[in-house]
C-alpha cells in the first residue's frame, strides 16, 4: 500500500475515471460521456488549414511559446468575446490548456486549503475534482429549473464563519442539469455578491450551443453586465466546439488576476499547445467557426429531439425531466426513493451506461437524478438506449420500499 495524498483518494476523481471507463465500451450504449460526437468534427477542415500554412508557421507549431497564449489567437478571441458583449479591452485573456486547466489555475491562485468554494449541487464533476485537489471546503448550493437558489446561497453565505474565497457556476447549458439561467436569475446572483469579495467562476464552456435562434439572447454572459462591485472570472473552451483534443480553454480576467494566473500557468506547463493554438487561430481568422457551430446546432438539437421524443415515449410518469434548451445533457428526476446507482447496476448489465446522479454532488450523497448525454450518440441507438433504460427504471419502481407505499 502506497501513502497516497487525501486528495488523490477523493471520490470524484474516481468517478471521473470509472466514467470514462464506460464511455469508452464498445457494446454500450453509452449516455454516458460529456463529449461531441466523433463524425461531427471538423476533420476536412483542419486538413486543409495545416496544408495551407506556410513553412514559418508550420515550424512553428513545433515550437514552446508564451505562457499567456499564442498572440494571434489571444487576438482572435479577442474579436470572439467582443460580440459576446465581454470587455476584452480593459480585462486580459489567458490561453489554457483545456479550461479546466483555467479553473485548477484560478483555485491555485486563491485557495489554500480549507478555504470555502460555493458551487452550485449539482455541479461538473471536473470543477469539484480541481476543488478537492486543493483542499478546498466545498458547499453545494442547489438549483432549479432557472439558475442558483437565491435565498439557499443568501442563506449559505450568512451561516459561514468566513468568507467564501470563489463561487463556481455554469450558468449556460448547465452540466449536468442541461438547465440555462433566466437573465432575473444572473442578476439576481449579482446582487448577491456584490460587495462581499467573493469572486465568482464564470464557466460558459456550452453557450455556442443553443438550439433555437430565439434563446440566443439567454446566453448573455454576467460579465458582459458591466457590473464593478462583482468580480467575475469567465472561462471558456473550445472543446466543446471545435473538439476536446485541441485541449484548449481560457480565461478572461481583471489584469492583476491575469498575471497571477500567467505566473501559475508557466509553473503548470509553460505554455499550451502551439500547434493547436495555430490551427484554432486559423479557424477563427478564416471565418469558419460560425458556419460549423451552424451545422453543430442542428446536429446536437436533431439528437435531443429524439432523445426527448423516445423519453416521451417510454418513461414511466414519475420519471420528469426539463426539456433543455442548448448543450448536451438531459438531467432525469427519479422518485426519492430510487437510486440512479442502483438503476445504473442493473442497466450496464443490459447495455447502457449514464452518469448517476451522486457524481455531481458535492457531498456524493444526493442520487435521485441520472445523466443522459445525447451529444456523443448514433441517432439511431437512442431511441433503443432509452427503451432499455425505462424497463430498467420501471423494474426499481415496482420494487418500492414498504415505508414510502
Ligand atoms: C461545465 C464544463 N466546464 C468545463 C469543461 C472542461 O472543458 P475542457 O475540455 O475545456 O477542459 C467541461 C467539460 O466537460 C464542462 O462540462
Amino acid at each position: 500500500m502506497y501513502a497516497f495524498s487525501n486528495a488523490v483518494n477523493s471520490m470524484h476523481s474516481e468517478d471521473i475515471k470509472r466514467l470514462l471507463k464506460q464511455s469508452s465500451g464498445n457494446n454500450m450504449i453509452s449516455f454516458a460521456g460529456g463529449m461531441p460526437n466523433n463524425d461531427l468534427f471538423p476533420v476536412k477542415q483542419i486538413d486543409e488549414i495545416y496544408d495551407a500554412l506556410p513553412i514559418n508557421l508550420k515550424k512553428l507549431c513545433f515550437q514552446y511559446g508564451a505562457a499567456s497564449g499564442y498572440p494571434p489567437l489571444v487576438r482572435s478571441l479577442k474579436s470572439y468575446l467582443h460580440k459576446k458583449g465581454l470587455p476584452i479591452d480593459i480585462d486580459k485573456i489567458l490561453i489554457t490548456t483545456g479550461s479546466l486547466q483555467a479553473i485548477s489555475i484560478i483555485t491555485q491562485e486563491f485557495v489554500n486549503k480549507g478555504d470555502i468554494i460555493l458551487t452550485e449541487n449539482p455541479s461538473f464533476v471536473g470543477a469539484l475534482s480541481v476543488f478537492e485537489t486543493y483542499e478546498a471546503e466545498i458547499h453545494g448550493i442547489p438549483i432549479d429549473k432557472d439558475g442558483i437558489d437565491i435565498e439557499a446561497l443568501k442563506q449559505k453565505i450568512a451561516s459561514l464563519d468566513k468568507t467564501p474565497k470563489l463561487l463556481y457556476v455554469t450558468p449556460n447549458f448547465h452540466n449536468p442539469a442541461g438547465i440555462i439561467y433566466t437573465p432575473e436569475r444572473k442578476k439576481a446572483l449579482l446582487e448577491v455578491l456584490s460587495n462581499t469579495g467573493i469572486i465568482l467562476i464564470e464557466d460558459d464552456a456550452y453557450s455556442d450551443l443553443y438550439f433555437n435562434e430565439e434563446d440566443k439572447y439567454l446566453t448573455k454572459p454576467m460579465k458582459s453586465y458591466g457590473l464593478a462591485d462583482v468580480e467575475i472570472i469567465y472561462t471558456g473552451s473550445f472543446s466543446k466546439i471545435l473538439g476536446p483534443g485541441f485541449r484548449l480553454g481560457y480565461m478572461l480576467s481583471s489584469p492583476e488576476i491575469f498575471e497571477k494566473a500567467e505566473t501559475v500557468k508557466q509553473a503548470l506547463d509553460a505554455c499550451t499547445s502551439n500547434f493547436m493554438q495555430i490551427l484554432a487561430n486559423e479557424f477563427l481568422s478564416q471565418h469558419k467557426l460560425d458556419p460549423y457551430l451552424k451545422f453543430l446546432r442542428f446536429e446536437y438539437r436533431d439528437r435531443k429531439n429524439i432523445l426527448q421524443q423516445s423519453l416521451i415515449k417510454y418513461m414511466p410518469e414519475e420519471v420528469i425531466w426539463n426539456e433543455p434548451k442548448g448543450g448536451f445533457y438531459i438531467w432525469l428526476k427519479l422518485p426519492e426513493y430510487v437510486s440512479s446507482t442502483d438503476v445504473f447496476k442493473e442497466s450496464v448489465e443490459k447495455g447502457v451506461v449514464f452518469v448517476t446522479g451522486r457524481t455531481f454532488d458535492p457531498s456524493s450523497k444526493k442520487d435521485d437524478r441520472i445523466r443522459l448525454s445525447f451529444s456523443n450518440m448514433p441517432k439511431d441507438t437512442i431511441e433503443k438506449g432509452v427503451k432499455i433504460l425505462s424497463k430498467v427504471i420501471k423494474k426499481a419502481l415496482k420494487s418500492i420500499p414498504s415505508e414510502t407505499v
